[in-house]
């Protein structure tokens, strides 16, 4: 005890002697000094992280803890039993090295934001920044220090579960919002009571499961790779985070978690990452099942040779890296290099001053501003994809009676989504809930669940919903998924409506009456076989606990919808993976060159159908394009222009359009710039976005939506994996959603 005293105190006085304005060379004195005490078992000791997740401290983990064999713990938020751990770890351990604690804080702790797919549609990083921010206070409660998110696997695949903890298919939309995420956790200050690491995960290609099976293997090619999915990662890394986990999927035949490609060429060499990398849960002993290795010897070796600094539950570095080390086969300094930066995530945490969690630090759980950050973050997730006839806003004055009608209009724990370890149900406000308090005594609502859940295949309440919904001025059916059918491992082959929800559609659309849908869900869904039956339909993904509210002000105009698709919504299965910004290949389709297969003519020869790239029962065009979102309000862009027609490589060029809401509703619009290069040494994107700005404009109100390009914001991979910036044509775009026609053009000069 007097030892570790007197080492904390050494820490604290080379911390207080040093130079203020050098913090980094501080922290890195400091693992030095304590790195050059350590034992190889305790190195390797620091490298294991182990779960706990009962609340209970079972004697192999105490002894553990003392021996100095663990680094970290995840699943305990207990904040008396974490203090407990941070207690034997600090006091009864040889070197007093406090813990890392992680949790999957994904959206939320008690208070739950929208899935990050719904956060994703409010293109809004002010609100995804707040989001993570009071989950990272509500985390820190319970003694948390780290968090597994952002996730920053693009995703092009909606059959895949995890695309409702992605940030969508664009890889400029999930660098800015994954970005926002990462600040909103770790705050200004990673030292300061109420932040907490972040973990950039999975590293890398995770998003691209083939057929959208969980784990399946991926296939991209480095070009792709460094082109989309790894820009996500560039900006979380440039923007400081302290953590980034491997991907459970392989790439190039080589398991994320064994690949040194990736772990050390990209992350160490090329980006210069400092922080820490953890591998997925078991996913070091996975390399074995892979058929990479043996034996988890071997995979220990090969995860420890490529980078993994920290084994996330498994044992394979605890029980065979001493003597992989020993054998001259893991180089000490592999071990001394992830000790290092295990170290200096956890001194950039402040852990060594204060290990402790102080419960009194803390604001509230749930608190008014944490509530009103879930409903701020909900009402603008929710994307509007039709709008047929005005019929939204709904008048709470011109009407006597509206249905209720559906298993997801009243169910506290589904509107939730996936990933809720620690979400409090009890603190949601269904929609059914928030409706009845809006409209008050003015408005009869007639409530009818209709099915147990979203797969029900029982339509014994359908007679007493249609009858209802017949009787009524009109009806919001509340649609979707069950939070279950989305998340890690749950994925599915048919992404339409679960259950007999579309027969339910079809019996309400008999009635004649008007038929809003309000869907919630963890991905985008294949509507293709409901859009026509009904008159408008809000998308609201799965809202988290304030989702009622905010579902409730936007039937009723309180606020205008102002979400835009951060994925593309296909028509059918088949047409996945489909994604706005695809290639042109060599043979695009257009409306012209396109055929129905109810439209071959029997005598055709075979070379008349169109020869471009198109489904013959799908054409080319998805149900909603990847930025499509409409408002109450109507926006008009005009007037786009360029700073300059010419720039050489190292300019900027401005490209503005004048934006005026023509219609009668307040209310926020998301301006959205996309850029094609139209030849390149490696072939380009038919768009890319560049650019977002949510404006908020009063009826008649006009404004300039202004974006500033440099060239380096032009910059590819080319041929030779080299990060260019060619001379030649661009075209650029502004609009409301990626289909925007509204274009003009600039050119990069070689320079002087
Ligand atoms: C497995 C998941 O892939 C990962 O994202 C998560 O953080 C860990 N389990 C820990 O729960």
């Amino acid at each position: 005890m007097a030892a570790i005293c007197s080492l904390l105190l050494a820490l604290t006085m080379s911390a207080s002697n040093a130079n203020p304005s050098s913090d980094t060379e501080t922290i890195e004195q400091r693992v030095n000094a304590l790195l050059a005490r350590m034992t190889l078992a305790e190195k390797i000791g620091q490298m294991s992280q182990v779960n706990v997740g009962d609340s209970y401290i079972h004697d192999y983990l105490a002894e553990g803890l003392r021996a100095g064999r663990v680094g970290s713990v995840l699943n305990e938020v207990n904040v008396d039993v974490v203090n407990e751990l941070q207690r034997i770890a600090v006091e009864e351990s040889r070197l007093g090295i406090p813990l890392m604690v992680g949790r999957d804080v994904i959206h939320g702790f008690k208070t739950v934001m929208p899935i990050p797919l719904g956060q994703a549609a409010t293109w809004n990083p002010d609100v995804v920044r707040e989001g993570a921010r009071v989950a990272a206070l509500e985390a820190a409660t319970g003694g948390v220090n780290w968090t597994f998110a952002p996730m920053i696997d693009i995703s092009r695949d909606a059959r895949w579960g995890r695309i409702a903890e992605s940030l969508g298919e664009d890889p400029y939309l999930a660098s800015a919002l994954g970005v926002a995420m990462v600040e909103g956790f770790q705050g200004d200050d990673l030292s300061a009571a109420g932040t907490i690491a972040a973990c950039a995960k999975h590293f890398a290609g995770y998003g691209a499961a083939e057929s959208g099976r969980d784990y399946a293997t991926t296939n991209v090619s480095r070009n792709e790779l460094r082109n989309i999915y790894l820009r996500p990662f560039k900006a979380a890394v440039d923007a400081g985070v302290t953590t980034l986990m491997t991907s459970f999927s392989d790439i190039d035949g080589v398991p994320a978690t064994g690949n040194e490609f990736l772990l050390r060429q990209i992350l160490r060499e090329e980006w210069g990452f400092d922080g820490l990398v953890v591998s997925d849960w078991d996913s070091v002993r996975q390399l074995q099942i892979h058929g990479l290795t043996e034996n988890d010897k071997e995979s220990a070796f090969e995860a420890a040779t490529a980078g993994v600094d920290m084994e996330m539950h498994g044992d394979a570095f605890s029980k065979h890296l001493e003597e992989l080390v020993e054998a001259d086969r893991v180089p000490l300094e592999a071990v001394d290099t992830a000790a290092a930066n295990i170290l200096r995530a956890k001194f950039r945490l402040g852990l060594f001053d204060n290990p402790y969690t102080n419960r009194e630090d803390l604001p509230d759980i749930a608190n008014e501003h944490a509530l009103a950050t879930a409903r701020r973050a909900a009402l603008q997730s929710v994307v509007m994809l039709k709008n047929d006839h005005d019929t939204l806003p709904l008048s709470a004055e011109n009407l006597n009676s509206v249905a209720v009608i559906g298993p997801l209009a009243d169910a506290p724990y589904e509107q939730l989504g996936t990933w809720i370890f620690d979400g409090d149900s009890e603190l949601s406000v269904t929609p059914m809930h928030a409706i009845h308090s809006l409209v008050g005594h003015d408005v009869d609502v007639r409530y009818i669940r209709a099915m147990e859940n979203s797969r029900s295949r029982v339509t014994e309440a359908f007679d007493e919903a249609v009858q209802v919904a017949a009787g009524s001025d009109v009806v919001v059916l509340f649609l979707g998924e069950e939070s279950i059918l989305s998340g890690e491992a749950h994925s599915r082959a048919d992404i339409s409506l679960p259950g007999d929800q579309a027969e339910l559609v079809r019996r309400i659309r008999q009635t004649g009456k008007p038929v809003v849908a309000v869907i919630q869900a963890g991905r985008p869904l294949t509507l293709t076989n409901i859009v026509d039956e009904v008159d408008a339909i809000l998308f609201a993904w799965h809202p988290g606990t304030m989702g009622g509210p905010a579902i409730a002000d936007l039937l009723f105009g309180v606020e205008s919808p102002s979400g835009k698709l951060p994925a593309t919504f296909p028509r059918m299965v088949g047409q996945i993976p489909i994604y706005y910004n695809q290639k042109n290949t060599g043979k695009p389709p257009s409306p012209d060159t396109i055929v129905h297969i109810d439209e071959i003519d029997a005598h055709a020869p075979q070379l008349s159908l169109g020869m471009t790239a198109f489904h013959l029962d799908a054409g080319y065009t998805p149900l909603f394009a990847f930025g499509h979102g409409l408002s109450y309000a109507t926006f008009d862009y005009e007037q786009i222009k360029t700073s300059a027609a010419k720039i050489q490589p190292g300019e900027s060029v401005v490209i503005s359009a004048e934006l005026t809401n023509t219609g009668a509703f307040t209310a926020d619009e998301v301006a959205q710039l996309y850029v094609r290069d139209l030849v390149g040494n490696v072939t380009r994107p038919v768009r890319e976005l560049k650019g977002f700005r949510r404006v908020r404009l009063d009826p008649g109100e006009s404004t300039t939506v202004s974006f500033e390009l440099h060239t380096d914001d032009l910059a590819f991979y080319g041929r030779n994996m080299q990060l260019m910036t060619e001379p030649g044509e661009f075209h650029a775009w502004i609009g409301g959603s990626s289909e925007t026609e509204l274009r003009t053009e600039f050119r990069i000069i070689a320079g002087d």
